[in-house]
């Protein structure tokens, strides 16, 4: 029988490898999902074969994740316990789906992942795998193995023949795709501790940043990011770019402590510098050119997206009927923004839509034509009608 594992080339779910074998006798397919994680794959997929794997199986996402993943969260402005761009979290249905796919073509009867059962991946994996196809066995080596910490996984490891290069200090869980890398677990664990310096992977420091500002224009169709300085990229290449553009102007860094799926608040630094620049200027556009009811409204229903998406319910009903209140929202969501970025601090520049709604005359502190004043006496005065029967009633004011 045949297993298929989500395989990282990391040292989980390398000793996952040879335990799959040794406890349940499956030939392992390792199934590398492609989500701009910026390993060497060649190397993964060798590290694969070396530890036992019977059939490796490479996609490239990196496209897909963006556009059907990635774009979706961004459109629908969701941000998790307003920090956390989700960058993690929205990596998970998609490798799960492709996982799947392996597991059916191959026709394999059980999934398994490198998940710790303390954490919300375990959770995201799996209620994607029961959408998808429930009549497979999900295996989750971390909780059922006596593995207690990267040191036994170590010994395991070496037991095995298995090649670490890693040493046995102590370093933290990394996640990283094209959008994000978080920095969870070892020394991140205090609270009470600034992040480490040396942490951080796609951003410099505002520090290290340079000392003068950077310009960067991002145009958007629908609420979708579709050009930089005005020129149309593909999405992988534009991402890329404003990693590079956001990172070394130290753009997208937080530190967080999260409330996880499963209970626990967990301290997390993550890094999510073009995301950060995408997001922040699709605001700016949305207030040109979203009426208010739809923008406020659009704000409640981006909770409860965020929720979805960090819970790992992605393969829902309620997500799919979300993105089409989203789709339809953001379909004049269409224009460009100008940032200025500085030391990590974003500053808008300048906001232009061919359906801007906002109107110059309008709005203007100069008296003019289309606006009469007026009418504001009617409409205040309605709008006051149930006050002041209130106040009345209340006895602090008499109605004459
Ligand atoms: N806490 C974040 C989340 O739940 C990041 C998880 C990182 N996962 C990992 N396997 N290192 O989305
Ligand atoms: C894990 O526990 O596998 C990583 C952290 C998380 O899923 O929240």
């Amino acid at each position: 029988e045949k297993v298929v594992l989500a395989y990282s080339g990391g040292l989980d779910t390398s000793i996952i490898i040879p335990w799959l074998n040794e406890n349940y006798g499956y030939d392992v397919i390792a199934f590398v999902a492609d989500v701009g994680q910026g390993e060497d794959i060649d190397a993964v997929v060798e590290k694969a074969y070396k530890t036992g794997a019977k059939k490796v199986i490479v996609k490239d996402l990196r496209e897909e994740f963006l556009q059907e993943y990635v774009f979706p969260t961004v459109r629908a402005g969701a941000v998790y316990e307003h920090k956390y761009l989700l960058g993690t979290s929205i990596a998970r249905p998609i490798i799960a789906k492709h996982q799947v796919e392996v597991a059916l073509a191959e026709g394999a009867t059980a999934l398994a992942h490198g998940c710790t059962g303390k954490g919300n991946d375990q959770v995201r994996f799996e209620h994607a795998f029961q959408a998808l196809a429930p009549q497979l066995k999900v295996i989750a080596p971390w909780r059922e193995w006596t593995l207690k910490s990267r040191e036994d996984c170590l010994d395991y490891a070496e037991a095995h023949g298995i090649p670490v290069e890693a040493s046995r200090t102590k370093i933290h869980s990394r996640d990283r795709n094209l959008w994000h890398v978080s920095h969870e677990g070892g020394e991140l664990e205090g609270t009470d501790k600034p992040v480490d310096p040396t942490t951080w992977r796609m951003s410099n420091s505002p520090q290290d940043a340079p000392d003068r500002e950077e310009f960067v224009e991002i145009g958007f169709e629908a609420g979708t990011p579709i050009s930089v300085d005005g020129q149309k990229l593909p999405p992988v290449q534009m991402v890329e770019l404003l990693n590079e553009i956001g990172g070394r102007n130290a753009i997208g860094r937080i530190d967080i402590v999260e409330n996880r799926f499963v209970g626990m608040k967990s301290r997390g630094a993550y890094e999510t510098p073009g995301g950060t620049l995408i997001l922040e200027a699709l605001r700016q556009l949305e207030a040109l050119t979203l009426d208010r009811e739809t923008a406020h409204f659009k704000e409640s229903l981006a909770l409860k997206y965020a929720e979805l998406v960090y819970f790992g319910l992605w393969f829902t009903p309620l997500r799919e009927a979300l993105d089409s209140f989203f789709t339809t929202a953001e379909a004049g969501v269409t224009g460009s923004v100008k940032l200025a970025l500085y030391k990590g601090n974003i500053s808008v520049v300048s906001r232009s839509s061919e359906v801007s709604l906002y109107s110059a005359d309008l709005s203007s502190f100069t008296m003019g034509e289309s606006y009469d004043q007026k009418d504001a006496a009617g409409f205040i005065k309605i709008l006051g009608l149930p006050a002041r029967v209130r106040a009345a009633v209340l006895g602090k004011h008499k109605e004459k």
